[in-house]
Order: C-alpha cells, then structure tokens, then sequence
C-alpha cells in the first residue's frame, strides 16, 4: 500500500485554539483522524509530521524520501514563504507534493503572497479551512495515480 507523508510546520500544533476566525475550530488531531479514513477510502496509509523546527522538517522530507514515502501533503505554514532549506528539500529529494493552506493566503498579507514552494509542488490548495487537507489528499492521490 502506498505511504504518504501529512507534514505540517510551525505554530499548526496550536490549530483549534489560534486564531479560529482564521483557521477555524478544528485541531490538527481532528484533522489528521479525518484524513486518516479517508485515506482508508482511497487505498493508502499516512505518515503525520508536526514541527516548529524547519531543521527537523527538512530532516523529515530526507527520511520520506529514503523509506519509499510516495508523496506529501505539505502545509509549511510560516516556513511557506521563507524556507530554501525547505524548497531544496523537496526539490533535492524529489518527493512530491501538494501545497496546502488553511486561509487564503492572497487575501492576508503581502508577505503570504509568495511561496518557496508552489512551484516546485503538484498543485496547491488555499483557502478553503481545513477541508483543504482532504482537496490536497485527493488531489495527491490522484495524480500520483
Ligand atoms: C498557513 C498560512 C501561513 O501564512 C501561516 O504562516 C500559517 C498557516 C495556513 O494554513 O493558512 O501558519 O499556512
């Protein structure tokens, strides 16, 4: 069965309490038991990341890439926008991913407007709360075929 990795940077671990206008009411427990059986439905098995470090998510896409991980759903949070370690992490190892955010990332602040990411991704998916992790899920799964 194919394995992919649900990675999520920092401050993500504080989803249900942060900012729920922003980022709605659920955790990111809810979250990953939600996408869990999903991808029960869909035939594969998910490998779930949380960190505040971006040493310790670079380390994580490396230890994907060498166990057979087939792809990522990857929501870098803050590290979206400032990350080269990250971005050369995908692109040095060559797992791919799909780009996710909770918010919509063009309505908020200039700084959000730019990803290290999306260019190197599948296909990125923003702005619709936390079903967007499910959008992203099938979407990988999808094209991964
Ligand atoms: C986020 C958007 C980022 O700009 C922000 O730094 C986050 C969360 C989102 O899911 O909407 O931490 O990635």
């Amino acid at each position: 069965m194919k394995r992919l990795l649900v990675m999520n940077g920092p401050n993500l671990g504080l989803l249900g309490t942060r900012e729920p206008e922003v980022y709605g009411r659920l955790t990111l427990a809810d979250i990953g038991r939600t996408l869990d059986a999903l991808a029960a439905s869909l035939g594969v098995e998910l490998e779930h990341f949380q960190s505040d470090h971006e040493g310790a998510l670079v380390e994580r896409v490396h230890l994907a890439a060498r166990t057979g991980v087939a792809g990522a759903v990857v929501n870098a949070a803050a590290y979206t926008h400032t990350s080269v370690a990250l971005r050369d992490a995908y692109l040095g190892t060559g797992l791919p991913f799909v780009e996710i955010h909770v918010s919509n990332v063009f309505a908020r602040e200039e700084f959000r407007h730019k990803s290290l990411l999306a260019d190197v991704s599948m296909g990125v998916v923003v702005g619709f709360g936390p079903v967007g992790y499910e959008l992203a899920l099938r979407g990988l799964v999808a094209r991964l075929g």
